[in-house]
């Protein structure tokens, strides 16, 4: 048999596009070794999202070249964003590369392998979405579901338009079909994906649309999915049926991810967000106001171009005002190809570090504050398995997708109800309700 290493890098469309390619692979008749050196085919799946990725990636790409050289019959492989990003060259700079191949062209890797000639070919079309792929899920009980792909926004800083093409939804039959498959293997939670889910639906045929509150009424009625989360919506095109749909659909999680990008309405609109301050606020208060426990997670940039202090404070303001459970903070970075990469006033390394320094404390401590609210409650937990930092706990997470430690006797998939003890910023723990369970 032969032998695929597949290494990951990048947001949860690629965990699942892996997926998708390893099931793909087995299919093929390939099986997944754990050492790169032993493969007869060693993959990549990129991401470009910030320079650190590209820098990331390059370091394995040049222990790939090594391997090649120690045996020319290998196959390297590199799909993804950062392959979308660099077609035009990506031959010509790193000519141990076999077969490269962008984030829509996942299936022609099977037509690449199993063709005569394994050398030099790029797939890079745009063509919707990329066939229906068995995916080899990495957890039993939970998995993604790609509702759209593409991205038809124009944020000034975002290389993945250009690595995604245009937003193409797959339709709703294909995806409650999906889901009631997932289901009946024994899957609880879905993640929905895309880029901007909320604009679901708008490029469907004329008879066969669906709005995405439509589409999350019919994966809640799928029997067996006990919770349904997504990622990422847009403010934009946040609106209230989607935030009804998290109080009135049974399985609909109470947690969103709103992302910022920036405090401050010049910036955003420097950003091309399309909102500004204050629509952003309205948002979070409807959201508190229909669903008034909802976690709130966030996207946060710092240092974008002409960014000055006054806008920055903007940014802590609203951090400090939103109280989020959680939000991934980035340092600007400029993205070849991109509108913000060309703009004047790029901010030094320095002032951005700094800026981050003072948000990351801000971010714990609201964070903080905010998971106090659990304790003393009895909460839902999925169980997902052993404890990391502990293997006689379990580990689990509640529907507000805080990670919980905690004692007791459940099994992966479970639901169990956890009695909250403690929290820190991130993390949860307590120990499970045996009677809650018999019940
Ligand atoms: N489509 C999703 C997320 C895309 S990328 C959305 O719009 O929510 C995930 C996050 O990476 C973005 O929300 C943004 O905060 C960050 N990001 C994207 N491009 C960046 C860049 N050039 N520099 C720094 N952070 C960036
Ligand atoms: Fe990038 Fe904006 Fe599209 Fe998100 S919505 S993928 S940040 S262009
Ligand atoms: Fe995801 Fe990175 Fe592409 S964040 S969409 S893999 S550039």
């Amino acid at each position: 048999m032969k032998g695929f290493h597949l290494t990951t890098f990048g947001c949860q469309m690629n965990e699942h596009d892996s997926e998708r390619m390893k099931g793909m692979l087995v299919a093929l008749g390939y099986g997944e070794v754990q050492e790169r050196g032993d493969a007869d085919l060693i993959l990549f799946n990129t991401c470009s999202i910030r320079e650190s990725a590209d820098n990331r990636f390059i370091g394995h790409l040049g222990e790939a070249k090594r391997l090649k050289a120690e045996d020319p019959t290998r196959v390297v492989g590199v799909g993804g964003c950062w392959a979308q990003s660099v077609k035009d060259e990506v031959f010509a700079r790193f000519p141990f590369v076999d077969v490269a191949f962008g984030p829509g062209q996942i299936h022609k890797l099977a037509e690449f392998l199993t063709s005569d000639s394994l050398t030099a070919q790029g797939y890079f079309e745009f063509e919707g979405f990329p066939g229906e792929l068995p995916a080899h899920r990495a957890r039993e009980h939970q998995a993604w579901v790609q509702v759209s792909v593409g991205c038809n926004c124009v944020c000034a800083y975002c290389i993945v338009p250009s690595t995604r093409g245009r937003e193409a939804s797959r339709a709703p039959h294909k995806l409650v079909a999906e889901v009631e498959r997932l289901a009946s293997e024994g899957v609880r939670e879905v993640t929905l994906l895309g880029q901007n889910v909320n604009s679901y639906g708008r490029d469907l045929p004329v008879g066969a649309k669906a709005t995405f509150a439509e589409l999350l009424a019919m994966v809640d009625a799928v029997e067996g999915i006990e919770r349904i989360r997504y990622t990422s919506p847009h403010p934009k095109d946040m609106r209230e049926d989607v935030v009804r749909a998290h109080a009135e659909l049974a399985s609909v999680c109470e947690h969103i991810h709103l992302p910022l990008q920036a405090g401050s309405s010049r910036i955003l609109k420097a950003m091309r967000r399309t909102y500004d301050r204050p629509r952003y606020l309205d948002r979070v208060d409807m959201i508190r106001e229909i669903v008034p426990d909802c976690a709130l997670s966030t996207d946060i940039i710092v240092g974008f171009p002409g960014e000055t202090e006054e806008d920055f404070l903007e940014t802590l303001e609203v951090v400090d005002r939103v109280g989020y459970d959680s939000a991934f903070t980035f340092v600007f970075s400029a993205r070849r190809g991109t509108l913000a990469a060309d703009l004047p006033d790029q901010l030094p390394h320095s002032v951005k570090r700094e800026r981050m320094e003072r948000l990351v404390p801000l971010v714990q401590r609201r964070a903080r504050e905010r998971s106090q609210r659990f304790i003393g409650r009895d909460m839902e937990v999925l169980v997902e398995g052993a404890s990391r930092t502990d293997p006689a706990r379990l580990r689990g997470r509640i529907r507000h997708n805080k990670t919980v430690n905690f004692d007791g006797a459940a099994g992966p998939g479970e639901l169990v109800e956890v009695e909250i003890s403690s929290a820190t910023s991130t993390t949860l723990a307590g120990s499970e309700r045996l009677l809650a369970r018999l019940r």
